[in-house]
């Protein structure tokens, strides 16, 4: 596919499931009136996140929060989560790895306690790749176990690739490699149907509305 025709086909999917996603939107709205736009306000945080270890770093661009397991003389093991979710995606597994790993699950930038600078520029996979390589450095550390699940595994694709000196061993859950996913959404029409909300989320201002 050349780069017009895979440009305009992007433009017109995401038209397209923008379109769906408002008639979606008007019948939540006939249902459940304004109260589908008002975001419910917790009163304390849920007692599931009581008892872990929190802790944050100052890196060159951004402030991250993470949570830490662990002994410091082990080996690194780095978690990194999926969209749109956070460090507590990896509770279960922060328990299990503790006794042989020093275990950090960090929020990416714009995630729950990390910085959220503005602007999509901001956002690019090799920016938010490059959080991961100063983490950790950041840490104290040389390289790490890197695990990584979803949204969080294409940016660990790229950083495997960048900084293949930091990563001993990659760990992806459910983010098959993206080259791999180009030639899907390409030539595979049910994996182009499940792949609808990124066009979707090439809307401005709808999918966050959604999301509240
Ligand atoms: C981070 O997530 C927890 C759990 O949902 C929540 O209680 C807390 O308010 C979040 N922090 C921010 C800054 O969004
Ligand atoms: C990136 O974030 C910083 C801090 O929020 C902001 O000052 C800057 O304008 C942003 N860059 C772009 C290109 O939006």
């Amino acid at each position: 596919m050349n780069d017009y025709v895979r440009l305009a086909f992007t433009l017109a999917s995401s038209i397209f499931w923008t379109a769906v996603m408002i008639v979606w939107m008007g019948i939540q709205v006939f249902k459940h009136k304004m109260d589908f736009f008002t975001q419910k306000k917790r009163e304390r945080p849920p007692k599931v996140l009581d008892g872990w270890n929190h802790d944050s770093v100052k890196l060159s661009d951004v402030t991250l929060h993470y949570v830490h397991a662990g002994s410091t003389d082990k080996p690194l093991m780095l978690m990194v989560h999926g969209f749109p979710e956070f460090w507590y995606s990896w509770r279960y597994q922060i328990r299990h790895f503790q006794s042989k790993y020093r275990v950090v699950a960090v929020d990416l930038r714009g995630y729950n306690e990390s910085d959220k600078p503005s602007g999509i520029a901001n956002y690019s996979a090799a920016r938010i790749g490059q959080d991961l390589q100063e983490l950790v450095i950041a840490l104290g550390y040389k390289s790490c176990v890197l695990l990584a699940h979803d949204w969080g595994g294409a940016i660990a694709w790229g950083v495997a690739a960048r900084y293949p000196e930091i990563v001993d061993r990659l760990v992806i859950c459910n983010c098959p490699h993206p080259k791999g996913m180009q030639k899907a959404i390409q030539s595979d029409r049910g994996q182009l149907l499940k792949s609808w909300y990124m066009f979707f989320f090439q809307c401005p201002i709808l999918p966050e509305l959604m999301f509240k």
